[in-house]
């Protein structure tokens, strides 16, 4: 974050104040130039036109370069290994991705670049660029022509990709994209990162139709992760956590969403027994950051953050309780949820992910108030639901670089580069517009 506001406050600098603004004026405003004119002197207004031509295109890269930077923090785009037109593209999709979250209008662009760099390599080959489905490099290629940064890139991309694919509806060739890389062993095994390559694993199993390809895909994904730290990830043949394993956030979601299709395909001591043993990682975790035994050093892949130990807590005995309802435990489910509640209620508005698990918590023991017929529960779970804090996504009003970004980047879109300048000067003069949207600038699927 450091290092994103000083590049923020540098470019932003460079970007407004190195231009005199005043230089603009005369081009825009009758006033000034009437002025400019009765001073009669030529000298002055080259001065001034030259001082705003090199300044709109100081301007002009100046913004410019602040969404590349900007594009290049939150993926890592590869300045050697790709043209310039490969570089726009890319920014231009990371931009409409993750800063104007509008995933749908960043297909096309990911599109673009994956078709252009495989007709890089395949210069003869014929691509039907009305499908979604892109070819993959070939992975030889990927692996012993190209660069380590530019396979990581690509992977990346299409894990991108696949997901705005998902946004837009398109299921199909999203999971197209995703198998063609998981199923490969060469790309899987030996490229990309580990835990990007997890997520991506995730992501397949959540969306694919076949409940015995949602577990496989899990555990592929869990065995890259073993290989990635061989020895020192310890899990036995029934997937449970040893002790002295080292652990990784990703390896825990994998495990927990490995549980949760356990217990979803009736297999639910299978997946009962990953919880406890996850849930008992997670405790003596608590318990050592808590008496000072530990601290987030004795945790290099995993975040032992308090609050996020506490989330992943609740979560797992959320899910336990549901278990034990279905099979049938009722009490024991009610005391497992109470007791979160318990631990958790009146500290829930410090936060929004535990706001919605306790809401969830609430929703479930008011259904099983009901079904016991306990109007006393029943009526108190109740009133603590309506007590539940109502998060707006505040995410998006205080983050300040956030805001700078995001409407640095609808104003390029939108009036080109120079916009920057221009839009606060014609508002000094005339009545603020509103910028307009993303989906009121362009077509979702036109480049
Ligand atoms: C799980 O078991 C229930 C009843 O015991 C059955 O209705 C359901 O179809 C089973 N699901 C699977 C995926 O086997
Ligand atoms: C974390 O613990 C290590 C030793 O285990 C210690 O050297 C380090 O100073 C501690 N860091 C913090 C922030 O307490
Ligand atoms: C209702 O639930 C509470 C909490 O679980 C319990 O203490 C109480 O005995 C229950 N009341 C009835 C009538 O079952």
């Amino acid at each position: 974050m450091f290092l994103r506001s000083q590049i923020g406050g540098r470019i932003f600098r460079t970007g407004v104040s190195s231009v005199p603004s005043r230089t603009f004026i005369p081009k825009r405003s009758f006033n000034l130039a009437s002025k400019l004119q009765g001073l009669g002197r030529y000298g002055l207004i080259i001065n001034i036109l030259s001082g705003a031509y090199f300044g709109g295109i100081l301007v002009c890269m100046g913004s410019l370069y602040f969404i590349y930077q900007d594009a290049n923090e939150r993926q890592h785009i590869p300045f050697w290994d790709l043209s310039l037109k490969q570089k726009i593209t890319a920014v231009k999709a990371i931009n409409k991705d993750d800063v104007l979250r509008s995933p749908r209008y960043s297909v096309k662009h990911y599109k673009r670049l994956l078709i252009d760099l495989y007709k890089q390599e395949n210069p003869d080959q014929e691509i039907d660029e009305t499908k979604f489905e892109v070819p993959l490099i070939d992975s030889n290629v990927l692996i012993y022509e190209k660069s380590n940064t530019f396979a990581n890139f690509y992977i990346d991309i299409i894990l991108r990709y696949s997901k705005a694919l998902l946004a837009k509806g398109q299921l199909d060739a999203s999971i197209y994209m995703l198998s063609s890389i998981i199923n490969n062993d060469e790309l899987f095994f030996r490229l990309g990162d580990t835990e990007r390559l997890s997520e991506c694993c995730r992501l397949l199993s959540k969306v694919t139709p076949n409940p015995e390809d949602k577990l496989t895909y899990l555990k592929r994904s869990i065995l890259n992760i073993q290989k990635t730290f061989p020895t020192r990830i310890k899990l036995n043949d029934n997937y449970l956590l040893q002790d002295g394993s080292l652990m990784t956030d990703e390896l825990m979601k994998c495990l927990n969403d490995l549980a949760f299709n356990y217990v979803k395909q009736n297999h639910s001591d299978e997946g009962l027994n990953i919880y406890f043993t996850n849930l008992k990682y997670i405790k003596s975790a608590q318990h050592a950051i808590a008496d000072g035994s530990a601290n987030q050093t004795n945790y290099p892949y995993f975040n032992a953050d308090e609050q996020n130990l506490k989330i992943l807590s609740v979560k797992i005995r959320s899910y336990i309780s549901e278990i034990l309802w279905s099979k049938g435990f009722k009490k024991n489910s009610i005391a497992w949820n109470e007791d979160i509640i318990e631990e958790c209620f009146f500290e829930h508005s410090s936060s929004q992910p535990l706001t919605i698990i306790l809401n969830q918590v609430l929703t479930n023991l008011i259904t099983m108030y009901d079904s016991l017929h306990n109007l006393t529960s029943r009526n108190r779970c109740e009133k603590m639901k309506q007590e539940l804090t109502n998060f707006v996504d505040t995410r998006l009003v205080d983050d300040w670089y956030f805001n700078l970004v995001n409407r640095f980047s609808r104003i390029i879109y939108h009036r080109g580069p120079l916009g920057i300048i221009e839009k606060p000067l014609l508002e000094r003069f005339g009545a603020p517009n509103k910028l307009p949207e993303i989906e009121e600038m362009e077509d979702e699927d036109v480049e």
